[in-house]
């Protein structure tokens, strides 16, 4: 194909549904967003719902790349941290927005045992492995597919990990489907089945500034998580096994409280963790849908849920992020410019019996629901 002619097909724009910019009615559009080093196309589908709020998922890790909500007086922002480009998602970033797997955080000592057989995984934190281990699905290639759905706008991504893959058992089929409904919910459906029993532990790794993202630090933000208890670690970041009460200490966000309003006190878990980065065991039963976070933005007024079937949630607030890295329209992300709230089985279960349990049988099916609702509160 004469280069000018490619160049034209990589920049055209399909729309789908209906056509781009006719107000009020769900749509989706889909362009290319450049190519991975071994040359393998990449695109990004941009879902807008009726009241306008649109979000851009890229194929590369299945990462959401922006999310456009508006505040109490209708202004849109960006509030998530991300890259303009493909290639700073290639260069390397601590997995902004991304689908993460075959297991979100941690698996103690890279290693586990299934049916009395060990398997080593990738240890590519310290001893331990983080988030699906070296190449995990934050760096695989989705295939996409748009779904037409009656409430909003949904794309279907699907990736076949191979047995072995990460030294995980098992060819494991997986399906997560991004749903912008019009009630302003970002909704994520996580499916997956496998020929060999193994563990799985799906989530997304969206870090959130509900100011906009690269407008500051996230320490005025109000946060409520539906948790009595969370899972204590180690120097490692591995949970010790104990479940902890909330109760008294710098972790109970039962009631509304500024992120940043005990993160400094002296306490030996906020000390292992640099911050908050653990996990809280969320009040109700797994496997129904039940709200875990409310967290509200007071300058702007925008106000974000978390509702999960998932038994838990990572609070981590970006303990990690120090200046290095420039994101979109050139904001620098400085130390806890983001949060995320990754819903998720606690970290470690493989290797911690009483942990709710990430077996996933030859033949059974993994099915799990998480959804971010945007709103603005008024005052
Ligand atoms: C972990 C952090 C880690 C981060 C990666 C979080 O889920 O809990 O410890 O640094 O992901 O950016």
């Amino acid at each position: 194909m004469p280069k000018i002619l490619s160049l034209m097909v990589l920049f055209m724009t399909i729309t789908l549904t209906v056509g781009v910019g006719q107000k009020g009615k769900a749509n989706l559009k889909k362009e290319s967003f450049g190519k991975t080093a071994d040359g393998q196309e990449v695109e990004l589908y941009t879902l807008t719902n009726a009241k306008g709020i649109e979000t851009g998922i890229t194929t590369y890790g299945g990462i959401v790349v922006s999310l456009k909500v508006p505040d109490r007086s209708g202004k849109f922002d960006d509030v998530v941290l991300g890259f303009d480009t493909l290639d700073g998602y290639l260069k390397g970033h601590p997995y902004f927005g991304a689908i993460i797997g075959r297991y979100g955080n941690r698996i103690g000592k890279a290693r586990f045992t299934l049916n009395g057989k060990e398997y080593k995984l990738a240890a590519n934190n310290g001893e331990n492995s983080l988030h699906g281990g070296t190449k995990g699905f934050d760096k695989a290639l989705w295939k996409a597919r748009p779904l037409t759905v009656k409430d909003g706008v949904a794309l279907e991504l699907s990736y076949l990990s191979k047995d072995g893959e990460e030294g995980y058992p098992g060819n494991l089929s997986v399906r997560v489907v991004y749903t912008l409904t019009d009630n302003n919910e970002l909704k994520i459906d996580y499916f997956a089945t496998t020929d060999k029993d193994t563990v799985v532990n799906l989530t997304n790794h969206s870090y959130f500034n509900l100011a906009g993202q690269g407008n500051g630090d996230i320490l005025g933000h109000q946060v409520q998580i539906n948790a009595g208890s969370f899972t204590p670690v180690d120097a490692g970041l591995i949970p010790t096994g104990e479940l902890r009460s909330v109760k008294g200490t710098p972790f109970d966000f039962t009631q509304n409280t500024a992120i940043g309003a005990r993160v400094n006190q002296p306490d030996e878990q906020l000390k292992l963790g640099r911050g908050y980065d653990h996990n809280w065991v969320l009040t109700g039963n797994a496997g129904t849908m039940r709200q875990a976070v409310k967290v509200v933005e007071p300058g702007t007024g925008r106000v974000m849920e978390v509702w999960t079937t998932e038994p838990g949630v990572q609070f981590y607030i970006g303990n990690f992020l120090d200046g290095s890295l420039k994101g979109k329209g050139g904001k620098v992300y400085q130390h806890r410019y983001g949060f995320c709230f990754e819903t998720q089985h606690f970290p470690d279960s493989p290797n911690q019996p009483k942990f709710p349990s990430t077996v996933l049988k030859r033949g059974s099916r993994y099915r799990t629901t998480t959804i971010y609702k945007f709103s603005a509160d008024q005052k």
